[in-house]
């Protein structure tokens, strides 16, 4: 049982203890209604408190537990409630740092609420693709109001406790220690006479509560198009108008249609996937780790400046080397623009960017990095430059330092033999712009030390990225797989789709951007300059031609205003070109293809099942050690929709057997080699196996 019981002074003091947050699970739950029944049975205690132990009141229902019998297990939380709101004596929650979710339900099902200042409050089930399924669309209206509670709920966001201070939720808001305070109001609520309140004796009131809600409807629908969720949440809150009772089972029966949702599948997958993703499985979470207090960064192009602005902004000094005065004097200028421009945006003050600014140094001798904790290397993406850099770093730095490089395509164990101390070489790989992406794949060399790599997934958290630990290879994890896509993207140019469709499709699939839009973002002549040199390396990977004859005619993207679109002046938005549509059809033509009307599902299948396969083998290959950290790559790297999953769960909610059915249909079509299935992905889905278990 994961809660305990104590009685101090008359009354008994329940304290959930499941680490790491308190979250109600089956063994909570009991531990919870054990407490109550011992306290009634006592004569001695005269009210009760239930607390939470470390580090949360409670972080709600335990995640963990949905979708498995545990979830509905006796005592289920509605029950465990009922118990609390139906005690004959007083109980009071002692709320500390965190309450959230069936938290805050199961607080709300006291008769009385004492929080600790600072303490997080929120109902954030919506960011899990569900609704509070507690009683929490009923209870918080009728403490906050229906205003506050809606854009509580339909937002999930966290408010701290001292904002609520004055409403019906808190009877009082202390500062430190909240439960001598809590006994103290224990006490004295045992000692006077009840009945003692309960919220659903409460009434809702709103005086244009139609027209509140109207607008609540309107405006969700329109931002919240692929979630069920919020809408299903505003139908729950504007319930609590109705009795308590029938409130409750419009809110259950929305509960129980959203917790089988792929939507909700798929945010639950992300929020455990994110925090998998800095487990490594054979380095245990004590490995030491290195301690990183200053920062230089070679290189002050592109790169080489977003990737400072991180450390910047986590308050950590930043050195950046160069070669040359202006190149730093430019590096430096754009980071200074970056950050006025965040602050007329009123996004930061003018007093946080000199703090930022002061913080950058800049430097074209090495003799003034070597006492870096952190090197990361951002110069030219050849091979050559890499090896002068990374001699160099191994002459200067300090023993114990790390040296990171942020190459997308080259090979990292190659990088760590031009040094003598390969255990301290690592990949980062930043996506641009890398002071605003989320993603960082951290990759890990054959000779990478434990802990260099625990260092690394630190220094991730510290600058707030998703960090996902790729092996060596072509294009790591993201970019190995997007060379799939890309390549479908091209086949079906060549068979039938003009650019605009293909990007419409997937677009609606939920994709950010389609891959002719993002082409013309990041610049057409990028993979015309990778695909030359595969022409020499590998000159058995074959493309369509569509884009190199793009690039032939001067049309690299935004950055030409012409690209697989065109574009106007100050404006992004893509306009078909009938120049380049011609030149897609003639090229058909010139294969001696037949054009063929391609289907929307077509297009989406081929795209989305490139990246699958090609997941497969980087799995199979042990490049990633879980499926959960490819789709994290999909989803913080490559606007993957967040409400599929990722690459790899949707495939699973498809059905590995699906899926590997209509690839043995593509491989009988146009260029049937790409589809070549991935072995684990045929034994899964002969094993009626997902990848995520
Ligand atoms: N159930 C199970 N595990 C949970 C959990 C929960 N509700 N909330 C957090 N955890 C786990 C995390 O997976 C993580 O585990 P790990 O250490 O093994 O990786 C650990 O707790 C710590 O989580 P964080 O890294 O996120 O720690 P932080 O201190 O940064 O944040 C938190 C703590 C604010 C509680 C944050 O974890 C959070 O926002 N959790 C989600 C809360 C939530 O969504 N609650 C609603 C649940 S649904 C519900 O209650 C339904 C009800 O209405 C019926
Ligand atoms: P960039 O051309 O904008 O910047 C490179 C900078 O390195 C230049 O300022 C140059 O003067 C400097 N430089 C070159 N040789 C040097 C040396 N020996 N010592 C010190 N400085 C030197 O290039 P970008 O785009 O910033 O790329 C840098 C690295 O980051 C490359 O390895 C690239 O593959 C990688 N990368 C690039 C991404 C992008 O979208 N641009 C995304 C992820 C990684």
């Amino acid at each position: 049982m994961t809660a305990q019981y104590q009685v101090q002074d008359g009354v008994a003091v329940i304290t959930l203890d499941n680490p790491p947050v308190n979250g109600l699970g089956h063994s909570t739950r009991l531990g919870i209604v054990e407490g109550m029944t011992r306290a009634l049975d006592d004569e001695a205690v005269k009210a009760i408190v239930i607390t939470g132990a470390g580090k949360a009141f409670s972080g709600g229902a335990d995640i963990r537990e949905f979708n498995t019998p545990k979830a509905t297990q006796e005592p289920t939380l509605h029950s465990v409630i009922k118990v609390v709101e139906g005690s004959t004596k007083p109980v009071v929650a002692a709320i500390h740092t965190v309450a959230m979710g069936g938290g805050l339900e199961l607080a709300l099902g006291c008769n009385y609420r004492v929080a600790a200042k600072g303490a997080q409050i929120a109902l954030p089930e919506v960011k899990l693709g569900i609704l509070p399924g507690a009683g929490g669309t009923q209870r918080l209206p009728r403490v906050i109001g229906l205003e506050a509670a809606l854009n509580m709920i339909v937002s999930g966001t966290a408010v701290p406790s001292e904002k609520l201070a004055g409403t019906k939720l808190f009877d009082e808001v202390v500062e430190g220690d909240v439960l001598p305070a809590a006994i103290q109001f224990a006490k004295n609520a045992g000692n006077a006479a009840g009945p003692h309140p309960k919220v659903r004796d409460l009434k809702v009131r709103h005086e244009n509560a139609d027209g509140f809600l109207a607008f609540a409807r309107n405006t969700v629908s329109a931002v919240a198009k692929n979630f069920p969720a919020p809408l299903k949440c505003v139908e729950a809150v504007a319930a609590s108008l109705k009795s308590f009772d029938e409130g409750l089972k419009i809110e259950r029966a929305g509960f129980m249609e959203l917790v089988t949702t792929p939507e909700s599948r798929a945010l639950r997958h992300a929020f455990f996937g994110e925090r998998a993703a800095s487990k490594i499985p054979d380095v245990p979470s004590d490995t030491p780790v290195r301690k990183i207090e200053k920062v230089a960064v070679i290189g002050a192009g592109t790169m080489g400046g977003g990737i400072s602005m991180n450390f910047l902004n986590a308050g950590i000094p930043v050195i950046v080397l160069e070669t040359k005065q202006e190149a730093l004097d430019r590096g430096v200028a754009t980071i200074r623009r970056n950050y006025e421009n965040s602050a007329k945006k009123g996004k930061l003050t003018a007093e946080k960017v000199e703090q930022r600014m002061g913080l950058l140094s800049t430097t074209l001798s090495y003799d003034e990095i070597k006492d870096a904790d952190l090197v990361i290397e951002a110069v030219f993406e050849e091979m050559g430059v890499k090896e002068t850099v990374f001699k160099k770093l191994d002459e200067v730095m300090k023993p114990g330092a790390i040296l990171a490089s942020n190459t997308s395509t080259l090979d990292v164990n190659k990088i760590a033999s031009f040094t003598k101390r390969p255990q301290d070489v690592v990949g980062m790989h930043f996506f641009s712009p890398a002071n605003v992406m989320k993603l960082l794949e951290v990759v890990r060399g054959e000779k990478t030390g434990k802990d260099v790599l625990a260092t690394v997934m630190q220094v991730a958290k510290k600058i707030k990225k998703t960090a996902v630990v790729s092996g060596v290879c072509d294009g790591f994890i993201g970019n190995r797989m997007i060379e799939q896509y890309s390549r479908q993207a091209g086949y079906l140019l060549d068979e039938g789709a003009l650019p605009e469709q293909v990007d419409k499709a997937i677009e609606k699939f939920g994709f950010a951007m389609g891959p002719f839009r993002m082409g013309d973002l990041a610049g057409n002549d990028i993979g015309w300059a990778i695909r030359k040199r595969r022409a020499v390396d590998k000159p058995d990977i074959q493309y369509s031609k569509t884009a190199d004859l793009l690039c032939e005619l001067g049309r690299f993207g935004q950055k030409t205003g012409a690209g697989w679109y065109d574009y106007k002046p100050g404006d992004r938005k893509p306009y078909p070109n009938q120049q380049v549509n011609d030149m897609i059809v003639q090229h058909s033509k010139d294969l001696g293809i037949t054009r063929r009307k391609i289907s929307d599902e077509e297009i989406v299948e081929r795209l989305v099942y490139a990246l699958v396969n090609e997941g497969a083998k980087i799995l199979e290959e042990g490049i990633a050690s879980k499926a959960s950290d490819i789709d994290m790559v999909y989803l913080t790297g490559y606007g993957f929709p967040i409400f599929r999953g990722g690459p790899m769960l949707y495939a699973d909610q498809v059905g590995l057997y699906n899926v590997a059915l209509a690839m043995s249909r593509y491989a009988k079509g146009y260029h049937g080699e790409a589809w070549q299935p991935a072995p684990l992905l045929t034994k899964l889905a002969a094993e009626g196996k997902g990848f995520n278990g």
